[in-house]
């Protein structure tokens, strides 16, 4: 049966399909796979752009078995599962050159963890290469990533991301308009996975809907912000963050607002970073984040 979940659908089979935002990064994956060997490799940065998948994108270029591969998700694994999974995967003869154990959420670890993967990966080193994916690679201790190489992922551009939606639109044959598919794109940025679970969710009869009519059904509150900010009315910006963004999702909201920049509708948009800038600042410290997102948005309704 042919899988009917689009992010599962479209995610890229090998290295040449990955959209890259640094090209550099692609060259330099493609120069592993010609050299028919990879590193360690750790792999951190924004979620939704790619890490999971250039990691079965490699294992699928290098020609792995999948006899060889060991797939662990750090986020779920006790200490001592780890060990025994890793030293029993590592002390078996590998069917092909070598092995990999892709460690998925490694920031999840706990340090003990950490500290165990260290020795674990010295110890196997010569039949085994880890590939280690992750969001906050701070939160990885520094002796463990000096085992890797590490790559940092950016956003793409949305140029780049948009290219590949009007494919996955056109595959499906979904009837769309390019301005709502540029306001799905806007509020999913810059996790594609979300980008494309929104496009997917957001289908009736065979047409992508109006972004501005799914907003209050679908709760995605960063359609109904994305409308506010660009009519200037922070009031109900301010009222519907407040009201519909959970906690985690405070700190997304500077970082949203400062990627739609250009549809900020204020008078200096200097004014305005520098006002984004400091209230995300203060964001680390204060004890009530949603006083803090609600006193920005009036500092910005007055810049
Ligand atoms: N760089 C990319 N190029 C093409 N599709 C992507 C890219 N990044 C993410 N996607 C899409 O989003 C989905 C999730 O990506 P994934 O690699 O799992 O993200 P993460 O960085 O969180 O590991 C993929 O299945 C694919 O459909
Ligand atoms: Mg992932």
């Amino acid at each position: 049966m042919k899988p009917t979940i689009w992010v599962e659908k479209y995610r890229p089979k090998s290295i040449a399909e990955v959209i890259f935002q640094d090209e550099r990064q692609r060259k330099q994956f493609e120069a592993y796979v010609a050299a028919c060997d990879i590193p360690n490799l750790f792999l951190s940065g924004v979620q939704g752009t790619g890490k999971t998948t250039i990691s079965k994108a490699l294992i699928r270029d290098l020609g792995v078995d999948r006899a060889d591969v060991l797939r662990i998700n750090c986020s779920d694994e006790k200490i001592d599962a780890l060990r025994s999974k890793v030293s029993g995967f590592a002390m078996t003869m590998p069917m092909g050159k070598f092995k990999v154990v892709q460690l998925e959420e490694i920031d999840y670890l706990s340090l003990d963890g950490q500290a165990l993967l260290r020795s674990l990966i010295e110890d196997s080193s010569s039949s085994c290469r880890f590939i280690a994916t992750c969001n906050y690679e701070n939160k990885v201790i520094p002796p463990l990533k000096s085992r890797f190489q590490q790559f940092f992922f950016r956003a793409p551009d949305k140029e780049k991301i948009a290219e590949r939606m009007v494919e996955i639109l056109e595959s499906e044959k979904v009837d769309f308009d390019a301005g709502y598919l540029l306001t799905y794109i806007d509020v999913g940025y810059p996790d594609i996975r979300k980008t494309i679970q929104l496009l997917q969710g957001n289908i009736g009869s065979g047409k992508l809907l109006n972004p501005s009519q799914v907003s209050n059904s679908t709760a995605d509150w960063k359609f109904g912000l994305l409308d506010s900010i660009s009519s200037g009315d922070f009031k109900k910006a301010r009222k519907l963050v407040c009201e519909s963004a959970t906690r985690e999702e405070h700190e997304d909201v500077f970082r949203f607002l400062y990627d739609n920049i250009d549809k900020l509708k204020v008078k200096d948009k200097d004014a305005a970073i520098l006002v984004i800038a400091d209230f995300l600042y203060k964001h680390t410290i204060v004890a009530d984040t949603e006083i803090n997102v609600a006193a920005c948005f009036i500092s910005l309704g007055k810049s």
